[in-house]
This record gives C-alpha cells, sequence and structure tokens, in this order.
C-alpha cells in the first residue's frame, strides 16, 4: 500500500512536533525543479524545470495532460521522490524526505481494510505515539468535519467510493498537516459525489487554512476548487500558463461565470495541448 500517510522517522525532518491543535498551511517555494527517470530503455524526462511559489494556506489546482508529470511533481514536494534538479522549500526547511507537514492523497483511498473507519483516522496518530484519548477525541472531530458520524465501526468494503475518500481526508487531517497534496482525489468518483466532495473540500479548505496543491484534468473542477490554476504542457511537463480565479465562494460548478471561465481554460488548454484525452474529460 502507499504513503497515503507518511510517519515514523519522518517527524524529525518536519521539525518540531506540531502538536494536536489547529494549524494553517505554510509557503512552499518550488526552485527549478525537473526530473528525468533513467530506464533501460533510456530516460524519460518526466518534468521540465518548475519554478513555482505557492503561499500559505493558497489552494493550487495543477491542470495538464495525463503523464506530463503532475503526480511526480506531487511526489518529489511530499519528499517520496527525489528531483533531478532544483529544491522544494516547505516554509522555511529544505524538503529532503516524507515529513508529517506534507500528506499526499489519491484517486484511490489507501485505508487499512482490516481497520475500521475509527481506528483508520487514528491510524496515523497512533504512529505519533497520540494517547489513545486524544487520538478518539481527534478522530471523532475530523470524522465529523466529512460529515461520517455514525460510521466509526464501518469497514471499507462497506463504504462508497465517496465515503472512502471522506475516510482518506480525515485520516490525513487528522496528523494536522500544513500542507495537503491531493493527486486526482475524486477522478474515479460519479458526478454527484464529486460535487459534494468539493463543497466539503472547500469548507474544510476555509475553516482549516491548509495550503493545498490539486493535481485534475477537469478544468471546471480545477476552477471550482483553485485560487489559482497552473496548465501544464505534454510531457515533459512544464507550466505554460496561469490563471487566477477569483469568483466567489462557495463556488457551484453550474455558476455562469464559472463556467464561462473554465471554456476560456480549455480554449487555451487546446491551443497549448490539443489532447483528445482532455476533450474527453471535459467534452
Ligand atoms: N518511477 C518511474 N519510472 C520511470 N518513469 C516514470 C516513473 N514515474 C513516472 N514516470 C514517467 O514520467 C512521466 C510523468 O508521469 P506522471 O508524473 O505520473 O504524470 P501524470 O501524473 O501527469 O499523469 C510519464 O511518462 C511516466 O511514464
Ligand atoms: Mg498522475
Amino acid at each position: 500500500m502507499s504513503h497515503q500517510v507518511t510517519l515514523s522517522e519522518t517527524r524529525n525532518e518536519s521539525g518540531s512536533d506540531r502538536g494536536t491543535g489547529s494549524f494553517g498551511g505554510i509557503s512552499l517555494q518550488i526552485e527549478n525543479v525537473s526530473k528525468v527517470f533513467a530506464g533501460r530503455a533510456g530516460n524519460v524526462e518526466a518534468l521540465r524545470p518548475v519554478n513555482l511559489n505557492v503561499e500559505a494556506g493558497e489552494f493550487v489546482t495543477l491542470l495538464g495532460p495525463s503523464g506530463c508529470g503532475k503526480s511526480t511533481l506531487l511526489s518529489i514536494i511530499a519528499g517520496l521522490e527525489t528531483a533531478t534538479t532544483g529544491s522544494v522549500m516547505a516554509d522555511t526547511r529544505k524538503v529532503q524526505g516524507p515529513g508529517t507537514d506534507r500528506v499526499l492523497l489519491f484517486q484511490e483511498a489507501a485505508l487499512f481494510p482490516w481497520l475500521d473507519v475509527q481506528h483508520n483516522i487514528e491510524f496515523g496518530l497512533r504512529q505519533l505515539g497520540t494517547p489513545a484519548g486524544e487520538r478518539r477525541a481527534l478522530a471523532r472531530r475530523f470524522l465529523e468535519m466529512v460529515h461520517l458520524q455514525g460510521f466509526e465501526r464501518s469497514y471499507v468494503h462497506q463504504l462508497s467510493g465517496g465515503m472512502r475518500q471522506r475516510v482518506a481526508i480525515a485520516r490525513a487531517l487528522a496528523i494536522n498537516p500544513a500542507v495537503l497534496l491531493m493527486d486526482e482525489p475524486f477522478g474515479a468518483l460519479d458526478a454527484l459525489t464529486r460535487d459534494r466532495l468539493h463543497a466539503e473540500l472547500e469548507s474544510i479548505w476555509s475553516s482549516t487554512r491548509k495550503t493545498v496543491l490539486f493535481v485534475t484534468h477537469n478544468v471546471r473542477e480545477a476552477v471550482a476548487l483553485g485560487d489559482r490554476v497552473l496548465v501544464f504542457s505534454p510531457r515533459p511537463g512544464r507550466i505554460v500558463r496561469e490563471f487566477r480565479i477569483n469568483l466567489p465562494r462557495p463556488r457551484s460548478l453550474e455558476d455562469h461565470s464559472l463556467v464561462d471561465e473554465s471554456a476560456e481554460i480549455l480554449t487555451v488548454l487546446r491551443d497549448a495541448i490539443g489532447n483528445d484525452e482532455l476533450e474527453a474529460e471535459n467534452g
């Protein structure tokens, strides 16, 4: 199973114990980060040098065709993958590995099937040595935040895809990271569930002020969630355009200005990318 919650030895690197209070986000400085994967069949240039500053508490969406290096960039920021060139600063610290200040979430919620919802959410806290009473209280709080009260004792196989992602989000929030790295987290969900989770995520973000980097290839999703939308070129990925989204929140996917803004970005994307897959996802 993947590193959805990366813990253990990472605590020192991420600095002092952030405690169990509520902390907002931290800034990220991504400087000249590129990635070449060396393989037997030759090198794959996944990312051209990327420069990006993200403000503390900012919600940035990364939009681009598949294979353009979006996941690679998130993995580098998470400290799970090393950059070929460049560096990532999380607040004032150089990223040199995973840390509890940054959590990565995937399309498939990497939950533990042998644990119930409550214990899945408590998992990271247990790793951090949080006492049982406090763990329970925190789990309850985040369970409520994702509207899963009453499902404490349910197992993963008893949950819908949307509910699984809610558990994954609650588990991530429980360890109080400063940065949420979300890699197409709602990509496998039906439209209605996706809408609902957009609203929930937006409300969680406004109350916690975490820094969020959210990868998608859905233009409307990117516009609905982002303070900024960054458009990537096909592989090797680089940022080709940046859009600041000033629409009032909470945003609705049906909102006319949102639809207009998305259409504009899609036009730019077609020019920059001309990608069939993008058409399918956004048609
Ligand atoms: N561990 C790896 N080894 C070799 N190539 C990789 C590895 N991870 C990703 N790649 C390649 O790097 C490119 C970018 O991949 P990825 O970051 O997953 O793109 P995206 O998330 O935008 O779809 C792809 O061509 C992919 O095949
Ligand atoms: Mg990806």
